[in-house]
């Protein structure tokens, strides 16, 4: 789905697919250098982190291995408390392993706070955090982030894995979204 396609939806494009891909390659490059004579373990967080998990990936010259999480705040009521539930655990033992978190968007970075402790407590060798997108006004805690793509504007940000009621995931742009569509 190209930004044409939902042209009506859209306030404006934030970034386009060259623009992602091209920011995409030099932390990757970085990725690389940081990892040399190692082998990272990256944690895709479902589902937003997709698209950056994918193209990321590929964008790597160094080997590496994919692993996947699910987790859910456990409703609006208390997001605020920072817990989130495992929807879905990883398949591997990350004892001993190089983890690198993959994130689509930093919102109040409650969900990488929780995610971060709780894999430490797993005993890995190292646990950092890419994130493609940050919100800093939004911050709610201060989270350690390796690996930042964009800071972005606190707004309804879609495309590229952020969604809106489960839609625009696949938007190969990223956008804001018009406030006829969520108001
Ligand atoms: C989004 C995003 C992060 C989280 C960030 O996931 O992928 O996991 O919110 O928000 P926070 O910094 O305020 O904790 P979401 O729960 O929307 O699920 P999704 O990945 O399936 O879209």
């Amino acid at each position: 789905m190209d930004a044409a396609d939902v042209s009506q939806d859209l306030d404006h494009v934030l970034f386009t697919e060259e623009q992602i891909h091209q920011r995409l390659d030099e932390l990757a490059t970085q990725i690389d250098a940081d990892y040399a004579g190692r082998e990272p373990l990256l944690v895709g967080v479902l589902n937003g982190a997709v698209m950056t998990m994918s193209d990321l990936a590929r964008a790597m010259h160094s080997h590496m291995q994919m692993d996947w999480m699910a987790v859910s705040s456990y409703g609006a009521a208390t997001k605020s408390s920072g817990v989130v539930r495992i929807l879905k655990d990883l398949s591997c033992d990350i004892r001993d392993r190089d983890v690198l978190i993959v994130e689509d968007i930093i919102d109040t970075g409650l969900t990488l706070n929780y995610l971060l402790d709780h894999l430490r407590g797993r005993g890995p060798a190292s646990v950092e955090i890419m994130a493609m997108f940050r919100k800093p006004d939004a911050l709610q805690v201060d989270v350690p982030v390796r690996y930042i793509g964009f800071d972005i504007p606190n707004e309804f940000v879609v495309g590229y894995g952020l969604d809106y009621a489960q839609r625009y995931r696949n938007l190969r742009d990223v956008g804001t979204l018009a406030p006829h569509v969520y108001s």
